[in-house]
C-alpha cells in the first residue's frame, strides 16, 4: 500500500473492500476499534463542539447507536471475521468496549480469535469518580479486550516511567557514590542435579531446594563488578541499580481521561492509542481503525510514522478526521499525511455476493487446489 487510506461508507464494504480491491488480506499489523456500545442513544454534535452524553436533544446527529442485544452481538461479529482475515499473522486487535456488554462481546470474540490468542482485559479508567446518586457503585471505567492473530505477535516491550515514589519504594538503598539501587536474591526455587547453576560460588552452595540464577562464572564476574552484595553474615544478592532500568513494566489498568472538550462524541484520549501502535506495530505496519471516528487512532500513527487506514459511514465522523488529519504538519521526524479519500455506495447484500464470489475464487485456485491435493484436505 502506497498510501493511507481514509473511506468513507458502511464498514462492511469498507471491509470487503480492502480484501477484494486493495487484495489486503494478511496484511494489516493493527486493528483498534471503538465501536458503538449498544447504548441505544444518538451521539450530536452542536457548532463545532460534541455533546458527551447520549440521547442530547440539541445539535445534529453525528452518530446513532442503536443496534442492541445480540443483534449487537452479530453486527460486531461479520465484521471481526473479515478483520481477521485481513490481519496478518504477527497482527493483533484491540476492541475498546464498555461494563455493560464487554463480556458478551469477549465470549464472541474467544470464538472468532480463539481463546489461546486472549492477551489482556485493559481496564481503562476514563473519568473521575462520580457521585450520581444509583443503586451500584460509581463506574470510572471501560474495557480494551486485546487478541494476536498467532502465538507469534509484533510486541515492542512498553515500559512506564518511574515516579519519585516509585523510587523511594523499590530502591531504597544508596551506594557510596549517591547512586540508588536495590538487591535481589541470587538463587532461585528448584535443585538442578550436576548443573552450572547447582556448584559452589565462594564455597557456599545454594540454599536447599535452591540453585543460582545463572551459573558460577557470572556470578564470579559480577561478583568482581561490585555488583553483589554480601549481608553481614555472609548472604550474596544482587544489586540492581534504578538508572539503569528503563521503567516498570506496563500493568492491564489504564488511566487515560478522555478530552473535556471532544470535537466529536466519544472521542479516545490519544495517549492510548500511542501505546497501543507504538506496543503492536512497526514503522512497515498498517495500522487500521474501521470505526474510526474523529480519527483519533489515524493521528496517532501517522505521527507514530505508520501508514494507516480509517473506515467511518458518518459524514461528520470523515470532516473530524481531516480536520484533525490535516493538523499533522510534518517534520523532519514525522511524514506529512498522504491519503487516499475514497467514498464506497455499494450495498451490504452485494459486498457478501462480491465476497463469497472472490472466496470461490480462492478455493477454486490452481495453488489451493495443488494444497489440497497434496495434503488430502477435505473442503466443506
Ligand atoms: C465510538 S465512535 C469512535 C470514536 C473514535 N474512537 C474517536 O476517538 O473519535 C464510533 C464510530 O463508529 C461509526 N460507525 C458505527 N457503525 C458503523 C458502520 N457500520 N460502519 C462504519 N462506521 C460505523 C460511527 O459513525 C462513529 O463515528
Amino acid at each position: 500500500m502506497k498510501k493511507s487510506l481514509l473511506i468513507h461508507g458502511d464498514n462492511i464494504e469498507g471491509l470487503s473492500y480492502l480484501l477484494i480491491d486493495k487484495k489486503l488480506k494478511g496484511k494489516i499489523d493493527l486493528v483498534y476499534i471503538d465501536p458503538p456500545f449498544a447504548t441505544g442513544g444518538n451521539f450530536t454534535i452542536t457548532n463545532g463542539r460534541a455533546t458527551t452524553i447520549s440521547n442530547s436533544r440539541n445539535g445534529n446527529i453525528a452518530y446513532t447507536d442503536t443496534i442492541k442485544g445480540k443483534d449487537f452481538i452479530e453486527f460486531l461479529r461479520e465484521r471481526l471475521i473479515l478483520i481477521k482475515e485481513l490481519l496478518s499473522e504477527k497482527g493483533s486487535i484491540y476492541l475498546h468496549i464498555d461494563y455493560k456488554i464487554g463480556h458478551y462481546v469477549k465470549v464472541m470474540m474467544d470464538k472468532v480469535f480463539g481463546i489461546e490468542n486472549f492477551r489482556n482485559d485493559i481496564t481503562r479508567v476514563k473519568c473521575n469518580p462520580k457521585n450520581f446518586d444509583r443503586i451500584g457503585f460509581g463506574n470510572v471505567k471501560d474495557l480494551i479486550l486485546f487478541y494476536t492473530k498467532s502465538s507469534n505477535p509484533i510486541w515492542n516491550e512498553p515500559r512506564e516511567k518511574y515516579t519519585e515514589k516509585d523510587f523511594e519504594k523499590l530502591f531504597p538503598k544508596t551506594d557510596r557514590q549517591g547512586r540508588r539501587y536495590t538487591t535481589v536474591p541470587i538463587h532461585a526455587p528448584g535443585e538442578t542435579e550436576n548443573g552450572k547453576s547447582n556448584r559452589q560460588f565462594k564455597g557456599i552452595m545454594p540454599p536447599q531446594g535452591r540453585h543460582w540464577r545463572t551459573d558460577v562464572e557470572t556470578l564470579e564476574q559480577w561478583d568482581k563488578e561490585g555488583l553483589i552484595e554480601w549481608s553481614s553474615t555472609g548472604n550474596p544478592r544482587k544489586i540492581i541499580y534504578a538508572d539503569e532500568r528503563e521503567g516498570k513494566r506496563v500493568q492491564d489498568i489504564w488511566e487515560y481521561k478522555d478530552p473535556q472538550y471532544p470535537t466529536y462524541p466519544t472521542e479516545k484520549n490519544s495517549d492510548i492509542l500511542d501505546l497501543i501502535i507504538n506496543t503492536s506495530s512497526n514503522a512497515d505496519s498498517i495500522v487500521l481503525d474501521c470505526f474510526c471516528g474523529s480519527g483519533t487512532t489515524l493521528k496517532s500513527a501517522q505521527t507514530n510514522n505508520r501508514k494507516w487506514i480509517g473506515i467511518d459511514q458518518s459524514e461528520y465522523a470523515i470532516k473530524a478526521t481531516i480536520e484533525k488529519i490535516e493538523t499533522v504538519e510534518g517534520d523532519l521526524f514525522i511524514a506529512k499525511p498522504n491519503y487516499e479519500f475514497v467514498v464506497l455506495k455499494d450495498t451490504i447484500s452485494n459486498c457478501q455476493q462480491r465476497l463469497n464470489a472472490s472466496r470461490k475464487e480462492v478455493l477454486n485456485s490452481k495453488e489451493v487446489q495443488q494444497e489440497v491435493q497434496k495434503n488430502n484436505i477435505l473442503l466443506k
